[in-house]
């Protein structure tokens, strides 16, 4: 669409002048090095407009910008080649750009420029989307050159959007990408109002969305699964080895002298030879872990579910056992359930009990499946030997919590999808659905409500 009737993105990349002080205090921007080497020749800095340091932002067309950036601008005929050059050093300038694809005549080169009323007109009929946080950049090119919708997004990857914003953002658009942070419940839909048609969530988990609202509202739902099952169960195998072979307090000590001489039992953890793996919830990502630990002689998979999953379990020659089995057979037991009101707190006091004083508890699904008083007292009193955790309530947890205090409790802040790869999948599979959902036809991954 912005090829056809010819629109001129304006305002655009952000160049750092001083990239040697930028780096350090923007490390997700500027991963490799100096960020000038990263953009094409073409893009690089003829200044146009300035930094207004007093006000923070461009001082020619007010858009506010990181400190010591110059903003630049290219052709529009140049977006396709920013969002797949490299990287992530383009993401400030991508979300700048492609907020303005919509809203730029061809003929100005102040984004401050009217719309000529036809323009207006073509543009105002597209369907419009917000996006409530930078996603990466698949995604968004995805939308941009599919030419079919109009769309905002908020304007951060590190702060979710306030829910007050969120709330007025939402109001009359057509579709909307969200990821796990946000709550979609009845309020937002109010919000929102009934243009809402299609809801994108970039996450394989829709604890966050409330299923019988957009279903009451006939609000059709695309979500991410399989594209992230491989990061995930990498994920987990990761801490799991990390959990059972105690590495984060092993090179505690060896950074801090607590490395003596070599002693015999010092730092002795447990093994997956010839142990029982229990899966609670077996799905594509509970059988992806059990692929990759396979290996690792593992003598026996069980696991456990609402019931028998005879299809996924003979993947991995699981036997299907009680909760109560899972529990007390398992020397690791790892949780790949979804967070619904009937998982809430599955994992509590009743289930800590009956494991053996030497099983790892592996948590990559969400916090909300663990009671995690009764597990702080599991582990504290040696009724387990340790945890792994990439999930908890609330997100992030508070440094000052007792989980924090424990040596054999390892917490990641919630990574287990976080490969540049998958997220771009991610991205896409998001934009794709909503796309797709627009348009009326069945999405690539859709929730059936
Ligand atoms: C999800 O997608 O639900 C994961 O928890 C984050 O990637």
């Amino acid at each position: 669409m912005y090829n056809r009737i010819k629109l001129r993105v304006c305002v655009c990349v952000c160049v750092c002048e001083a990239s040697n002080l930028c780096q350090p205090s923007l490390p997700s921007y500027w991963p490799n090095g100096n960020p000038l080497r990263y953009l094409p020749s073409e893009l690089l800095p003829k200044t146009t407009h300035t930094y207004d340091t007093h006000q923070k932002r461009c001082s020619g067309c007010k858009v506010p910008v990181f400190n010591r950036f110059k903003l630049n601008y290219i052709s529009l005929s140049k977006v396709p080649d920013l969002l797949s050059s490299t990287m992530w050093c383009g993401r400030v300038a991508l979300r700048v750009a492609l907020q303005r694809i919509a809203v730029v005549p061809l003929n100005s080169l102040s984004i401050t420029g009217g719309l000529p009323g036809a323009v207006q007109r073509e543009m105002s009929s597209l369907p419009r989307v917000y996006i409530t946080r930078q996603i990466p950049p698949e995604g968004l090119k995805i939308l941009s050159e599919s030419g079919q919708v109009q769309f905002d997004l908020w304007d951060s990857d590190d702060v979710p959007v306030p829910r007050k914003e969120l709330l007025q953002k939402v109001k009359g658009v057509d579709a909307l990408v969200c990821v796990l942070t946000e709550k979609i419940d009845a309020e937002l839909l109010d919000a929102a109002g009934p243009n809402l048609k299609v809801l994108s969530t970039m996450s394989v988990g829709f604890d966050h969305l409330s299923l019988e609202e957009l279903k009451k509202r006939g609000i059709r739902v695309g979500y991410t699964p399989d594209v992230l099952t491989d990061s995930v169960a990498e994920l987990t195998v990761a801490l799991l080895l990390t959990t059972s072979r105690r590495l984060i307090e092993a090179t505690h000590e060896a950074k801090t002298g607590g490395w003596g001489t070599w002693r015999t039992l010092w730092l002795c953890g447990y093994e997956l030879a010839n142990s029982t793996v229990g899966i609670l919830g077996l799905g594509r990502i509970g059988v992806a872990i059990a692929e990759r630990l396979k290996p690792f002689k593992v003598k026996k998979f069980i696991y456990t579910d609402v019931a028998p999953r005879p299809e996924l379990a003979s993947l991995i020659d699981a036997e299907y056992v009680s909760m109560d089995e899972l529990a007390s057979q398992s020397d690791f037991l790892t949780v790949c359930c979804a967070l619904t009101p009937e998982t809430k707190d599955i994992c509590n006091k009743d289930l800590f009990s009956k494991m053996k004083n030497t099983s790892i508890f592996i948590n990559t699904s969400r916090g909300g499946v663990v009671d995690q008083e009764d597990l702080y007292e599991a582990l504290s009193s040696g009724q387990i030997a340790g945890a792994g955790l990439d999930v908890t309530v609330p997100e992030p947890l508070p440094t000052s919590h007792p989980l924090f205090t424990l040596n054999n409790c390892v917490i990641l802040p919630h990574i287990a999808s976080a490969s540049y790869s998958t997220r771009n999948a991610m991205s896409a599979l998001a934009a794709n659905n909503l796309l797709l959902g627009l348009k009326g036809q069945p999405m690539i991954k859709e929730l059936k409500l």
